[in-house]
């Protein structure tokens, strides 16, 4: 296969939403065979960008040109773009969630006998066979809801390949999946690179893009930065060059241990949660007032299960709870919300944003009746505390009436954890707060947590991100199979250390 060579030649792309010109004068190259990184802080223009190559947008009409192995194309749609062999991959995938994997692969190209019927046989066969192909076994006659994220991806890659891709586009694909499952995606796309497929790859972990990229472009406000060999970047030129000044501050951030944290008051306890079907096994947790305290382990370890049973969002559970030294058992998550706790779920989708009205009031939607006066909004009291959130960790915005729809992902993710803090909680649960979210933004989320918690608040805060947990957290309690494995305080806190906690507990029975 013929290497370096343009597969996709996008040139002088622009455009404009209402208020907002998403994308300026963009050129943007992949060649055959190439991993093409696309980075940018949040609302930089990358899923525009990539919505424009895929047909879900027009690019504004005018000036500007997109050429496919040297052919002008203009994707009206995705199933165009498909067709011209641009497939994607999104976080959320366009599965159907009832049809088998086989099902889901050849949806709409099934291989069919001479007589025109469909041949489910050879169908199962052949999905078989791709699924393999991608180091997946699998049984394809099982439905699609009922598998991983992973596998749902791979089911989505071997679509593609069925449908005979060029480019494949991963708009954030990784978020989701554990480091094993990356392992095995990358592996993927260092096949199909060598096939002469190319890969447009859009992550927030920049370990991820000097793993897998060989080039990356980099977006800033809508605008072409510059498109770079990976051989030629280290992380803080490429964090630099995405955020438009130099990244020292925010690569060289240093933990500082503060021992007094740990002779503060209990603010919190959990003893001996279990569940009946064995997710929790006996987890007992402890909170300080301004502590914050690291919930890490693998996908499955039961983080997310606890945090929703310190909620009250799960009341199918033994053991006790108290708050201040006096039991409590919260009835539902409006009762541990009066209670003075607040909870950020991974989730914003589940989440409840409200897509259709203004970041305003998404943001202030929990502490609507404080900024009340007989029953009437008081807009500058609303005004006040969505500015100073916009303020203080750059949610980027033409306006704070903006529906929340029209944000960038990671954006979005700031106004909800914006939301709970605002409600000046005295513990807050965070469960993954900076999925989606920009270098510079994390920097500016550590910070806040960091600022909270010197208040008093207590913070739990459920990673899969190790640096974070190692940067922001005075205690990490290690979870493998619904168990507390390990517990690290202050200076023992290490990756090396968590890492080692989680491999010794984890697959053995
Ligand atoms: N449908 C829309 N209507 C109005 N504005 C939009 C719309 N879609 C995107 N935007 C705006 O365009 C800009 C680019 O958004 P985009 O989603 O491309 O960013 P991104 O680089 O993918 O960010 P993230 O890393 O957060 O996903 C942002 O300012 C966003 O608010
Ligand atoms: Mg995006």
């Amino acid at each position: 296969m013929e290497q370096n060579s343009a597969l996709l030649q996008m040139s002088n792309i622009s455009k404009t939403f209402p208020g907002v010109k998403a994308l300026k004068n963009v050129s943007f190259q992949v060649n055959r065979g190439e991993v093409m990184g696309l980075m940018g802080e949040n609302g930089a223009g990358k899923s525009t960008l990539i919505k424009i190559i895929t047909g879900y947008y027009r690019r504004d009409s005018g000036e500007g040109e997109m050429l496919l192995e040297g052919k002008p194309v203009n994707p009206a749609n995705t199933l165009e773009a498909q067709k011209l062999g641009i497939s994607t991959i999104f976080q959320e995938l366009n599965l159907s969630p009832f049809l088998s994997i086989a099902e889901n692969i050849y949806l709409g190209n099934p291989p069919k006998k001479k007589s025109g019927l469909i041949d489910w046989g050879l169908m199962r066969e052949k999905a078989k066979a791709a699924m393999l192909d991608l180091g997946i076994d699998v049984d394809v006659n099982q439905p699609i809801q009922m598998q991983s994220t992973a596998v749902q991806q791979m089911t989505s890659i071997a679509r593609a390949l069925a449908m005979d891709t060029k480019i494949l586009i991963m708009d954030e694909a990784t978020s989701s999946l554990e480091n094993k499952e990356v392992e095995t995606l990358f592996g993927v796309v260092r096949k199909l690179k060598e096939r002469g497929i190319s890969t447009i790859f859009i992550t927030h972990k920049l370990d991820e893009v000097f793993k897998i990229c060989d080039r990356a472009t980099i977006l800033k406000d809508g605008e072409l930065v510059t498109c770079r060999d990976m051989k030629d970047l280290n992380k803080l030129e490429l964090i630099s060059l995405m955020i438009g000044r130099d990244a020292s501050d925010i690569v060289n951030k240093k933990k500082i241990y503060d021992p007094e944290k740990q002779k503060a008051n209990v603010f919190f306890a959990a003893k001996n949660i279990r569940k009946a079907n064995r997710r929790l096994n006996g987890i007992d947790i402890e909170i300080h007032e301004g502590e914050v305290v690291g919930l890490a382990g693998l996908l499955g370890s039961g983080r997310t299960e606890l945090a929703r049973v310190l909620f009250g969002d799960d009341q199918n559970y033994e053991g006790e709870m108290f708050m201040r030294g006096a039991a409590v058992r919260f009835s539902s998550p409006n009762a541990a919300i009066r209670k003075g706790l607040a909870f950020c779920s991974e989730d914003r989708k589940t989440e409840g944003i409200f897509p259709q009205m203004s970041i305003a009031d998404n943001l202030t939607m929990p502490i609507l009746g404080k900024i009340c006066r007989f029953g009437i909004l008081n807009n500058r009291k609303q005004r006040k505390v969505t500015q100073q959130y916009i303020d203080a960790i750059s949610i980027k915005t033409p306006s704070m009436q903006t529906k929340i729809k029209n944000l960038s992902g990671g954006n979005q993710q700031k106004v909800i954890l914006s939301r709970w803090l605002a409600t000046k909680p005295d513990m807050i649960i965070l469960d993954e707060p900076t999925r989606g979210i920009d270098v510079g933004a994390k920097g500016e989320i550590e910070e806040l947590i960091k600022q909270i918690a010197a208040e008093g608040i207590s913070v739990l805060y459920i990673s899969s991100e190790l640096d974070e947990l190692v940067r922001g957290c005075d205690r990490i309690v290690i979870l493998s199979e619904g168990r507390k494995v390990k517990e690290l305080v202050g200076e023992e806190i290490s990756s090396d250390n968590i890492m080692a906690a989680i491999a010794s507990h984890s697959s053995q029975g």
